[in-house]
């Protein structure tokens, strides 16, 4: 999958994609990185690319000439690439959308704005405003990045074997489970008993209730209705006796650690 950035720090782009996972899917062939600098296509001496707002105000404003002609090429050498614009007010970016942007393979052109934003009529060529999250950062390079790395990670043989990205927190809708590797005990904590007998039915359960009752605690809004339900009690469903203990148990952990 190619990505291609539209920015005016290319450095920071290249810098950031040349380490660990992401260097390695890019001398792998899995990943392409490229970067266009809408500086190249000013034509005053000072190669500016913002300018004062209409109507005043605070601030400078990414000026449309130099960013469309980037966009322009960029298309030229991606042709069906998607236009994407770093933007706070764009659609939030969530797993569920990252996962939507690997399985349709298809290339990005990453728009990072700068300064108090794009002039409104860039978005004329931009095909999709993103957004990773309610805060605003200083330019539109990290967000950038963030969406690129988000998408990398499923993208087959990018993780390799360290992991599995349909493994992670919100892959299921669930928080993850918690994690523990060697030592045993390490300054008296101990792993779990469960992690270490090998009885894999076990294990999947084990996480799968600490899933839950991650999610219930911290993000509440990611359940169902029924997980809800399931969880508190409140709903009646038909089940064999290792569902019914399953549940019993979690009730109980969470009253345990609600005490
Ligand atoms: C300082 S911000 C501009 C914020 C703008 N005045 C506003 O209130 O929406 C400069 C650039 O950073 C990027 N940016 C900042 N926060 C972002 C976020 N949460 N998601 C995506 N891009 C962001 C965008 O490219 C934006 O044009």
């Amino acid at each position: 999958m190619k990505f291609l950035f539209i920015t005016i720090f290319p450095e920071q782009i290249e810098q950031a994609a040349d380490h660990s996972i992401l260097k390695r899917a890019k001398d792998a062939g899995l990943i392409e990185i490229s970067c266009i600098n809408p500086r190249d296509f000013t034509t005053d001496k000072h190669r500016s690319v913002d300018d004062t707002p209409f109507g005043g105000g605070v601030g400078m404003v990414f000026k449309p000439e130099p960013l469309v002609a980037a966009i322009r090429q960029a298309k030229k050498q991606l042709p069906d690439a998607k236009v994407i614009a770093l933007c706070p007010g764009g659609r939030t970016l969530t797993q569920s959308i990252v996962k939507e942007f690997a399985d349709a393979r298809q290339n990005l052109i990453l728009v990072c704005g700068h300064y108090e934003g794009f002039d409104e009529r860039i978005f004329q060529w931009v095909d999709e405003k993103l957004s990773i999250g309610d805060y605003v950062v200083t330019g539109g390079e990290l967000p950038a990045l963030v969406v690129m790395d988000a998408i990398s990670r499923f993208i087959p043989g990018v993780l390799g074997k360290l992991g599995s990205a349909e493994d992670d927190s919100f892959a299921s809708g669930l928080l993850e489970y918690p994690q523990y590797t060697r030592p045993d005990v390490f300054e008296g904590l101990v792993v779990p008993e469960v992690l270490r007998n090998g009885d894999h039915a076990k294990i999947a359960a084990w996480r799968l209730k600490k899933s839950l009752i991650a999610t219930y605690k911290l993000r509440k809004d990611l359940l169902t209705e029924e997980q809800i339900g399931l969880i508190e009690g409140t709903v009646k469903k038909k089940m064999n006796k290792t569902q019914r203990l399953f549940w019993e148990d979690l009730r109980k952990e969470l009253n345990d650690g609600q005490k």
